[in-house]
């Protein structure tokens, strides 16, 4: 059995509910471009709202992290990854998490006991020491010189606002040295796998820390990570999650693994990236902002990285390695399957399209590759040859060249806004979808989806939306571009729903029923058999974690201010309530 099936078996036999992993976009959290941890999609149930699985969940949760690319093409980072979790809504607390971590490890894992190294938060001015963590390791037998103390890597949040807490981390000994009497989470050959998190705060744009209104649990635990190390292979890469994939790569390029690994490691890493985030439900494609620009980055190094193997630009190469992704996770992740045409043909299109200027954008950089790059020539290999900026750092790099990244960002920024293509208010949110303004924004959303159904089209649905505190932004079906009677009429109709003043009702019923009652939902795969479902009146009626406003009173004036395409047979209105 592989680690996630044992992972969750476990947890179901301590009372926990497998939840589905959820789409790799978040949904309705603008602040993040993709989900970085397991608890992402679970922010609204820390929070305080109840989740209808109850109150011990567990799952495998697809994840993305782009701040590290330059560390992949070394041996344990990866661009996506799967993060196992279970979590306590209010239920257990310090003493089960650790002692079930304790014996996951341990007892189904057989990992022995001294390989294992604990960090415990020691604490500061506002939270104290976690006592309760560091007795419950000594009492389940971890070597007391194996438990370290420290105060700002044992205090977990995502990012700057939101649900956190102290943490406690597990650290595997990787190597094949004598085991150190005194554990030292700097020291490398340490590899960290799991993190329990007591997440019982709350921290504020202001930085003002409050309590939960209950003591949550969230954990992660890296499946690339672990499974290397229960092989017994200090490259992750070498993992049975890799190892084929690798040698196919090898194959294609007629090189041997050693000697290549950083090329291979990031064709490899960058294209399983490429087939997630193209199989998603939320229908990301290559393009110049946001998730589509991280799209296309990846696929545009791997095949930077496909060409210095001399691997042949105009085979299918890339078919041949995400089709082997796809076999390798489809039962986990039938997206994958469902998906696999479109995946196949981004990947192939960004080749040929990149293949265009990439040979050419070598030989510029060439050119002037006797002294470091200045901006204007990183400018012209993004503008003229699409060479993302860190492509050329690479390649300067390489060559022992530096680049102007500063006078590069200011002749992005200029062109940006005489493009007035800005994406920068994406990053600004904190705990985005909860504020005031965001809440009226969801309501919103489900008011101009049932608009649209009516005014055009029964067969309207939503294809995707994003919720900003400036606007509302929602993607659907549709043959055609909206006529000035067509949006007038929408808006006229959302407006008389605010104004007949209609309450918000959360239900909670099985997704059959609720499918089978006619509710609205965008990836039916993706809710779990109990979900809750948001009626407002007998005007809309749909699966969502929420949250909502409690009447339609509260929303203000509804008011289109942009339709557009937003890709093929997709239309995109973006809206306001004033
Ligand atoms: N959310 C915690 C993490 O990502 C478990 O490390």
């Amino acid at each position: 059995m592989n680690l996630k099936d044992l992972y969750i078996d476990f947890f179901k036999s301590k009372g926990h509910k497998q939840i589905p992993s959820a789409p790799i976009v978040p949904e309705n959290d603008p602040s993040v471009l993709f989900n970085t941890a397991g608890m992402q999609p679970l922010i609204p149930y820390l929070m305080g709202e109840s989740h209808p699985y109850g109150t011990r969940l567990c799952d495998y949760q697809k994840c993305l992290r782009t701040n590290d690319l330059d560390s992949i093409g070394d041996t344990t980072h990866h661009t996506f990854f799967e993060m196992l979790g279970n979590w306590s809504l209010g239920d257990y607390f310090k003493d089960e998490s650790i002692s079930w971590s304790f014996e996951f490890l341990t007892q189904v894992l057989h990992i022995p006991v001294e390989r294992l190294g604990i960090t415990i938060f020691a604490g500061n001015e506002s939270i104290p020491f976690d006592e309760v963590s560091y007795n419950k390791w000594l009492e389940l037998g971890i070597l007391k010189d194996h438990i370290a103390k420290t105060v700002e890597d044992n205090f977990w949040i995502a990012g700057e606002t939101g649900p956190c807490g102290a943490d406690t981390e597990i650290f595997y000994f990787r190597s094949n040295d004598e085991i150190p009497k005194t554990f030292d989470p700097e020291d490398e050959r340490w590899v960290e796998i799991w993190n329990n998190v007591f997440m019982e705060f709350y921290k504020d744009t202001d930085g003002t820390i409050r309590e939960l209104p209950k003591k949550n649990v969230d954990t992660g635990m890296g499946v690339e990570r672990t499974t290397a190390i229960l092989e017994g292979v200090n490259d992750n890469y070498l993992s049975s999650i890799w190892k084929d994939v690798i040698d196919l790569i090898a194959s294609l390029a007629h090189v041997s693994y050693a000697g290549n690994e950083k090329s291979i490691r990031i064709i490899a890493d960058h294209i399983r990236t490429a087939v997630f985030i193209s199989a998603d439900p939320s229908g990301i494609k290559p393009s110049n902002t946001d998730q589509g620009y991280i799209l296309r980055r990846l696929i545009r190094r791997a095949i930077r990285h496909a060409k210095a193997l001399n691997i042949d630009l105009n085979s299918n190469f890339e078919e041949q390695i995400a089709r082997k992704i796809i076999a390798k996770y489809q039962d986990y992740y039938p997206e994958l399957k469902q998906n696999e045409e479109v995946v196949l043909e981004v990947l192939k299109n960004e080749k040929i399209k990149f293949n265009k200027t990439l040979e050419k954008g070598l030989k510029e950089f060439e050119k002037v590759a006797s002294h470091d790059i200045d901006a204007q020539t990183a400018f012209k290999l993004y503008d003229t040859y699409g060479f993302p900026l860190e492509l050329t750092i690479e390649l300067a790099k390489e060559h022992h060249l530096k680049v102007d990244e500063e006078g590069f960002k200011e002749r992005f920024k200029a062109h940006q806004e005489l493009s007035r293509n800005s994406s920068g208010e994406k990053f600004k949110g904190g705990l985005a979808g909860n504020s005031e303004i965001e809440t009226k924004y969801h309501t919103a959303t489900h008011l101009l989806n049932a608009a649209l159904k009516e005014v055009i089209s029964k067969d309207i649905h939503q294809r995707g939306s994003n919720i900003t505190i400036e606007r509302m932004r929602f993607d659907f079906n549709c043959d055609h571009k909206l006529s000035e009677e067509e949006k007038e009429k929408v808006e006229a109709l959302v407006n008389s729903w605010i104004n007949e003043e209609i309450g918000v009702e959360r239900l909670e019923m099985p997704k059959e029923e609720a499918l089978k009652s006619g509710a609205e939902c965008m990836f039916i795969e993706k809710y779990p058999d109990i979900v809750s479902v948001y009626k407002i009146g007998d005007v809309s009626k749909e699966l969502c974690g929420g949250p909502h406003v409690k009447n339609t009173k509260e929303l203000g004036h509804f008011k289109i201010i942009k339709e557009e395409a937003s890709s093929a047979g997709i239309r995109r209105i973006k809206a306001i309530l004033e």
